[in-house]
């Protein structure tokens, strides 16, 4: 909070106390003087305020007054100034902590340490909720940052299919959160409770792959010199997530499919089967209907995985998130490294935006996490990002006015239409976010991203009343 925002509720009106030369060492600040209630009560419906004085001339006591308030604004610091002192109406406003009781003959003394006193409480408590929301996710779902309709698509999926035992298969680019997807569908499942074992499936020598996925028994080769179970019958009333599955050897491929079949595992150099409960989530990145076109994966097999697909869309085809993402990876670094930046700039959004995100959600990380461990200014701008980014996505017109590439002259057209549109909005709705959410059919948390992103802010959009 730099400027702190004042209402006062005083019946006598700008001839009542000098509240502006009373607060003088506080300034700058808002104050706005309201004569009734009713009045103040709907400022505080539409307009945030850091502290309330309230001077109970006429009309009710003050007591009653601040009960209104409370309701209206719980967290709202106030003071009560009270011309007709009682024992009875002190008691019931010093209960909270946030309240101070001046009698009306001392206000004039006492004002300035009291509002100061309030204030510093207010600050921390809008620090503290500057930390909460960064450290809370805008829209998650099971660890999943995004709320573009390819996305939600997903959500819903991984719902649905959670609830049920089928196998599943997750396609989809490299770094756009497959292994995410298979914990969340582990996570949301009835196996909950159970193991999530990942295998690698490509990490693993082709020698080893198929004791370590099925066992074997004592003897069973040179170097077997105990039984061991294997990752399938590890993951006994769990999920099995076999990562990178595409690099699964054509003959493993075969035995892993009569598991499947079976559900039933014979550990390498073992006479009889273990049965065993697993649901199967496999992945990869590979275009794996080519490869079974090809030969390179059996096709049974991909039947058999393939009941439910669940194909991640490329992060450059998320809309929005990319912005949502990049902010919130800027403040869980910031906050992480302990660094005080506040965030991207608004260039740096546009140039994210424009970017084509080969490695997606996981490239993005990276490339935020550096911008905020390098920089040196209080946000971090294009000089913080890598070359090749800036350059495959075009710097923003407003400091390359040279530039003429798709991607830099579309983003420069978005740039000054969102400004537009957002001005108009607020202006209509004089800068209640949440009124101007719900016409624009956007999320609040969205709204207020691309106001920042533009140096918007609500309160510059209220109609000032004197
Ligand atoms: N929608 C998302 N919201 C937040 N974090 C995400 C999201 N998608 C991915 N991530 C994060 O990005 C990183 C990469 O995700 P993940 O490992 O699941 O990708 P992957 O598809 O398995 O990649 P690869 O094909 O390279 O194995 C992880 O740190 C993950 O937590
Ligand atoms: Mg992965």
């Amino acid at each position: 909070m730099q400027q702190p925002r004042i209402i006062v509720v005083d019946p006598a009106g700008p001839g009542g106390l000098p509240y502006s030369r009373l607060l003088a060492r506080l300034h700058p600040l808002e104050l706005r003087h309201e004569r009734f209630l009713d009045a103040a009560l709907g400022s505080l419906a539409r307009d945030a305020w850091d502290l309330a004085i309230l001077a109970a001339r006429s009309g009710p006591r003050p007591d009653t007054l601040l009960a209104s308030l409370r309701k209206a604004d719980p967290q709202l610091p106030v003071i009560v100034i009270d011309p007709k002192p009682e024992v009875a109406t002190a008691r019931a406003c010093l209960q909270a902590e946030t309240c101070d009781y001046l009698e009306l003959d001392r206000a004039e003394a006492d004002l300035e340490s009291s509002a100061e006193r309030l204030l510093s409480g207010s600050r921390r408590r809008a620090a503290e909720e500057v930390l909460r929301r960064a450290v809370e996710r805008p829209y998650s779902f099971a660890g999943f940052l995004g709320e573009s309709p390819a996305m939600r698509e997903v959500y819903s999926l991984i719902e649905r299919v959670a609830a049920s035992s089928v196998d599943v298969l997750v396609t989809g680019e490299t770094g756009t959160g497959k292994e995410l997807v298979a914990r969340a569908i582990h996570g949301a499942s009835r196996r909950a409770a159970g193991p999530f074992v990942p295998v690698d499936c490509g990490a693993i020598p082709d020698a080893l792959l198929e004791s370590e996925l099925f066992g074997h028994e004592r003897g069973a080769f040179t170097g077997a010199d105990a039984r061991r179970m294997g990752l399938v019958e590890f993951a006994d009333g769990g999920t099995l997530f076999l990562d990178v599955v595409g690099e699964l050897p054509l003959p493993l491929q075969a035995k892993l499919l009569r598991v499947l079949q079976e559900r039933r595992v014979r550990r390498v150099g073992a006479r009889q089967e273990n049965p065993v409960d697993v649901r199967v989530v496999a992945a990869t990145s590979r275009p794996i209907d080519q490869m079974v076109a090809e030969g390179a994966f059996r096709r049974d097999l991909f039947y058999r995985i393939n009941v439910v697909r669940i194909d991640l869309p490329p992060l450059r085809d998320r809309g929005d998130d990319i912005g949502l993402l990049a902010e919130f990876f800027a403040n869980r670094a910031a906050q992480e490294m302990g660094r005080p930046v506040g965030g991207l700039s608004t260039d740096v959004y546009q140039v994210l935006a424009g970017y084509h995100w080969p490695g997606n959600v996981r490239e993005l990380q990276n490339v935020v996490r550096r911008a905020i461990a390098l920089t040196r200014s209080p946000a971090a701008g294009i000089d913080d990002l890598p070359d090749e980014v800036v350059a495959a996505a075009g710097r923003p017109a407003a400091s390359d006015a040279g530039a003429s590439g798709f991607i830099a002259r579309r983003a420069e057209h978005v740039a000054r239409f969102e400004k537009q549109f957002l001005t108009e909005l607020l202006t209509r709705h004089q800068g209640d976010v949440t009124a101007a959410a719900r016409e624009a059919k956007l999320p609040r948390g969205t709204l207020y991203r691309l106001m920042k992103g533009h140096g918007l802010d609500g309160a510059s959009f209220r109609k000032e009343r004197t």
